[in-house]
């Protein structure tokens, strides 16, 4: 049932005229606000602070995503540069304390893959003259190789870029084998999109076996793991796993507003946890795949829809 329900909220993720409903819906601000930081640099920039404070570091992604239309790629290009320009002056991104997380096909992937390629390069430069990094998002299936080729070629002129795997596709444990080399910042996660079993396993059981084989791999070699769920047990897996690595060689990931007690937990024990933080207007895929990840998150959200309209 809840992976039906799953398929569904997927699916409503990429209609456009779903969007057009939703987006338009007189949404209480809570519920968008649960997960999302706010519209503005601004917003950004205060959440920064405020985990920062509280001893975490933080990822954040301009959100956006496919799209087809130049002048919409440049234009998140641009939002990056300033938020880093902004995190740079407010000493928020030395030494990698707040980086940025980014999804190629807003910067133009779905166009021209060199489009991506170069405005990924433009978002990497001035992440470094900030002082801190650049993980590249990993989207649907249909986007993996070249998404992992855009960040081989990043990685000739910005080492320090990370990248993203995802334990439900079949391949990832391969993937996993040949990125767990030297230096290579590599965030494992379940995947967040709708994928036919002819490249993704189906059920959560099956997922969450994959997503120990992986991080076995990431965390037996030389490269830095980058634990991204919220799954206790496998944060509890990734502790033990970690256990003969020396402090800062590895961190856990979270989302924003997702178990922020356990975020606080994990720091105060002296682990590195890194929360993921969106910001900006088009937060409507996003919300959905967090809506699609958990049915409590459903009700909620329907409640508050039906509260406002
Ligand atoms: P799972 O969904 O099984 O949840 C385990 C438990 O965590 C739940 O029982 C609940 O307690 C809590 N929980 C999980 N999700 C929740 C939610 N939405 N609301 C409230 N509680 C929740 N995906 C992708 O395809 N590409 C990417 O680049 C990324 N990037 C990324 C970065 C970071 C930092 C994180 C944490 C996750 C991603 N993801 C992602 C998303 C990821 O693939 C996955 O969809 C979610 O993390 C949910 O999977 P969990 O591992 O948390 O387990």
């Amino acid at each position: 049932m809840h992976g039906t329900i799953r398929q569904v909220i997927l699916a409503a993720s990429r209609n456009r005229a779903v969007e057009r409903v939703v987006a338009g819906a007189p949404l209480s601000r809570s519920v968008v606000r649960r997960f999302v930081a706010g519209e503005l640099v601004d917003d950004a920039v205060r959440a920064t602070r405020e985990l920062t404070t509280n001893g975490l570091t933080v990822s954040l992604d301009h959100l956006g995503e496919d799209t087809l239309d130049i002048g919409q790629a440049d234009a998140t290009v641009k939002a990056y540069l300033t938020l880093l320009q902004r995190l740079g002056e407010a000493g928020l991104a030395g030494g990698g304390r707040a980086e940025v997380s980014v999804k190629l096909t807003a910067v133009g992937q779905a166009i021209d893959e060199k489009l991506a390629l170069d405005s990924a390069r433009r978002i990497c430069e001035a992440a470094r003259n900030a002082g801190t990094t650049v993980t590249l998002d990993m989207e649907d299936s249909s986007t993996t190789d070249s998404t992992l080729e855009i960040l081989r070629e990043l990685r000739l002129d910005f080492p320090d870029t990370g990248g993203v795997l995802q334990s439900y596709l079949h391949r990832t444990e391969s993937d996993c084998r040949e990125l767990a080399h030297a230096g290579s910042r590599i965030r494992l996660c379940k995947g967040a999109y709708k994928e036919p079993e002819s490249v993704a396993y189906q059920s959560d059981q099956e997922v969450d076996r994959a997503y120990v084989r992986c991080l076995k791999v990431l965390m037996a070699g030389e490269g830095y793991p980058m634990v991204a769920s919220h799954d206790p047990r496998l944060v509890a897996i990734a502790g033990h796993l970690a256990k003969d690595r020396a402090p800062g060689t590895y961190e856990y990931q979270m989302l924003y507003g997702i178990r922020p007690a356990e975020q606080r937990r994990l720091a105060a024990a002296g682990e590195t946890v890194r929360v993921y933080v969106p910001y900006g207007e088009q937060w409507y895929g996003y919300l959905m795949r967090r809506l699609a990840e958990r049915p409590a998150n459903l009700t909620f959200f329907l409640r508050a829809l039906a509260s406002t309209s």
